[in-house]
């Protein structure tokens, strides 16, 4: 033993083997330190060797877990092939949204028609009330459309797509408060991204433009962004607004087709169809959809009143868009309703087809609801 120390009571020893396994311990972290380092440089050296394999075996792998995994979806969720097509036109028949219908749980995914051409149906205006599915649909057609140029199946029961340039998106509201941009800011610098970048072999999407500003500046700049894409761009073009009025473009402008999401109203309720039909719509049923969200009583009371006064003024001060056929139409009953009938007997009733007789009919009575006052 050797002495080490001398306390005040005590006398403290210490053996050598002691001393040794103090050192050992004291600088075992720093040694495993050194190892580490040692073994990693040394499997660095191993790899670098063989890194031109390794890196082609995980490209080669990360291929195999893309195509696997789109081989499992389309074999699962039964997606088919589309088909590709230099037409310049997107038909698909039953759509499915691929990431919303896994998501319903209680409910089923309700597939849709599109059809998207550069002719007829270059652009297309989508109404109807919140909650009724238009933002879905549109990202659904952008999605199978970019699905079918991975070169993936797609969710639906029959399609032919055209491959697109670029797709376009302008969706949902978010600001860049950090980069100095508010929330309008934001809307309108992609709106000027797409303006700029987007041609007549691109796909664009624009869920509710000018939302984010007073109502007249947003419906004119919707207004004036269509028809600047109608004109200049000719892209083909889905667009959802809660702009009513802006459905009666598709009687001044070629190519402008409206669709809207079918709701059935029952008594107070409304049922959501998630169909997209023909025909635009006139309803936003925001009030409602505030009630189901669990908005207090009183506030959604108080709205539908305000709602109501609005609706009776809005004959009176509303901006409307005088479609072509219609400019010498006073908004009368009596002339309006020569105008019908003008128009009634100007059909080929024999040489329609019976889609298109329907289409005719709720045309027409949409414009009869719409001059009359929503009789
Ligand atoms: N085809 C469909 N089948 C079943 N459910 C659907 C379908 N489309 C949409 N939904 C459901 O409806 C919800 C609302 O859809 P979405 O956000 O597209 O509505 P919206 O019409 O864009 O409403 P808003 O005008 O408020 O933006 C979705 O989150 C989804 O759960
Ligand atoms: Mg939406």
């Amino acid at each position: 033993f050797v002495r080490k120390q001398t306390l005040v009571n005590a006398e403290r020893y210490i053996v050598p083997e002691l001393k040794d396994f103090e050192n050992k311990i004291l600088s075992a972290k720093e040694k495993i330190e050194q190892l580490e380092y040692y073994i990693f440089t040394q499997l660095r050296e191993k790899i670098r060797s063989q890194i031109v394999q390794i890196q082609e075996t995980a490209r080669a792998l990360a291929n195999i877990d893309v195509l696997v995994s789109l081989a499992e979806v389309a074999f699962k969720y039964n997606y088919v092939c589309p088909e590709l097509n230099n037409r310049s036109e997107i038909k698909i028949y039953d759509g499915r949204h691929p990431v919303v219908e896994r998501l319903l749980e209680r409910e089923i995914f309700v597939p849709n028609n599109t059809t998207l051409n550069n002719n007829d149906e270059r652009m297309i205006i989508i109404t109807g009330p919140n909650m009724a599915g238009k933002s879905t649909y549109m990202r659904q057609v952008a999605l199978l459309v970019l699905m079918t140029q991975m070169g993936s199946f797609i969710p639906a029961r029959q399609a032919t797509i055209c491959p697109v340039d670029k797709i376009f998106t302008r969706v949902g509201a978010s600001d860049d408060l950090a980069t100095g941009q508010s929330t309008f800011m934001v809307e309108m610098n992609e709106v000027a991204q797409i303006l700029r970048y987007a041609t007549k072999d691109s796909l664009i999407i624009l869920d509710e433009v000018g939302r984010g500003t007073s109502t007249f500046d947003g419906m004119s700049i919707a207004r004036a962004v269509m028809e600047f894409i109608h004109e200049k761009i000719k892209a083909k073009t889905l667009f959802a607004t809660h702009y009513h009025q802006l459905i009666a473009l598709e009687d001044v402008m070629n190519g402008v087709k409206n669709y809207s999401v079918a709701v059935k109203e029952r008594g107070n309720d409304i049922v959501f169809l998630r169909r997209i039909v023909p025909g635009g719509t006139d309803r936003s049923y925001g009030v409602h959809v505030a009630r189901l969200a669990g908005l207090p009583k009183k506030v959604i009371d108080r709205a539908q009143d305000i709602l109501e006064e609005y609706d009776n003024c809005e004959t009176a001060c509303s901006v409307q868009i005088t479609p072509r056929a219609e400019k010498e139409t006073a908004p009368m009953g009596s002339l309006f309703a020569s105008s019908l009938q003008q128009q009634i007997l100007k059909m080929d009733v024999m040489a329609m087809t019976p889609i298109e007789a329907l289409n005719t009919l709720y045309k027409l009575q949409d414009e009869a609801k719409r001059e009359g006052g929503g009789l």
